[in-house]
């Protein structure tokens, strides 16, 4: 039996080349090796997204992405959250076992708790929902960005809290898989690439929008070379051809820049013309959607069942 991977990046908005090499990339890597769940955190999307029409347009889009940088429906599932009621459960469950303190030393609720904002029950309890996700489909591998680590060892210690507590083995505790040296992928401003900050180059830019976007890369260079430019480099072209490239170039930010957009554009066009070609056809999108929820829903179901029983909650 191969081993088990679930994954999902939240449908809110335009994915990034973050987003692609921090996670999508190793998603399609190994969709091999692993019998692999890509599902739709709608549900996790819904604290930022109140417009339902713009939350509809962003399931599909989401999809849309994930077929087209390579994920094959027919090795692995992909599935919608919210159409699986037994992940509002299992949070509901697994939050009468964990205590507000312990939430409250998560780095997403720290950094809202910072920027004085009004933070949602939906928000606080987003790692619990997060572990729900996980543990129902006994998930070996967690393949995420640097920033997600923390929620993966929240959700062993929620695995670990329930086995301990009602003295049962029924959940696998779940490891997190980083790559380090696209842990943290720069934005055009050498932050963090992030839809937040307004400095990504989105995954499906057509040309004239990565010509933009570079072009607006800060350049704060090392010895000649302009680092961030250098960086994104980096993820899309072998080392060999970036080293050349940049010392034939010292000092050129221009040209560099200009090769960038080039060699981005060449990465880039294959994924984007597979999404043109997807996004004419909506029914097959929703069917696989459908199909994919139908399959976890099984299994989901069967380990909601399990819990109910070592609960208590079963009375049969
Ligand atoms: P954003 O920061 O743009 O809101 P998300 O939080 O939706 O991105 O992240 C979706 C996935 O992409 C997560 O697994 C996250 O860790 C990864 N990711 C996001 N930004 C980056 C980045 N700059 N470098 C590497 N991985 C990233
Ligand atoms: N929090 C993740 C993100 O922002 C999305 C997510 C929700 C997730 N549940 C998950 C990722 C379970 C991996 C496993 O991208």
């Amino acid at each position: 039996m191969n081993k088990i991977l679930l994954s999902g990046v939240k449908p809110s908005g335009e994915l990034h080349i973050g987003n692609y090499f921090g996670a999508l990339k190793q998603f399609v890597e190994l969709q091999d090796e692993y019998k692999c769940f890509f599902f739709i955190p709608d549900l996790h999307a819904m604290n930022t997204q109140k417009d339902p029409k713009a939350m509809q347009e962003s399931i599909i889009n989401i999809v849309l992405d994930y077929l087209a940088v390579g994920i094959d429906p027919k090795k692995s599932v992909i599935f919608q959250q919210s159409q699986i009621p037994a992940h509002t459960e299992a949070t509901w469950i697994f939050d009468t076992l964990v205590t507000m303190p312990y939430l409250m030393r998560a780095h997403a609720f720290k950094d809202a708790e910072a920027k004085n904002k009004d933070i949602l029950v939906g928000t606080f309890n987003y790692p619990v929902l997060m572990a729900a996700d996980i543990l129902l489909y006994d998930t070996d591998l967690v393949p995420v960005g640097q920033d997600q680590k923390q929620h993966i060892e929240i959700a062993r210690d929620i695995a670990q809290k329930f086995n301990n507590t009602y003295n049962t083995d029924l959940f696998k505790e779940p490891k997190e898989y980083i790559i380090e040296n696209v842990a943290v992928v720069p934005g055009t401003d050498g932050q963090k690439m992030s839809k937040s900050y307004n400095n990504t180059i989105p995954l499906f830019a057509d040309k004239e929008t990565i010509t933009k976007k570079v072009m607006s890369i800060v350049t704060d260079s090392g010895e000649g070379e302009p680092t961030n430019v250098k960086a994104i480099h980096l993820l899309i072209k072998d080392k060999d051809y970036v080293e050349n490239l940049y010392k034939e170039n010292k000092g050129q930010y221009k040209a560099l820049k200009e090769a960038l957009i080039d060699d981005l554009d060449a990465f880039i066009s294959p994924m984007r013309e597979k999404r043109a070609q997807l996004e004419k056809n909506k029914d097959e999108i929703i069917k696989i959607i459908n199909e994919g929820t139908i399959k976890a829903k099984e299994i989901a179901d069967a380990k909601l069942l399990k819990m109910r029983e070592v609960t208590g909650l079963l009375l049969v």
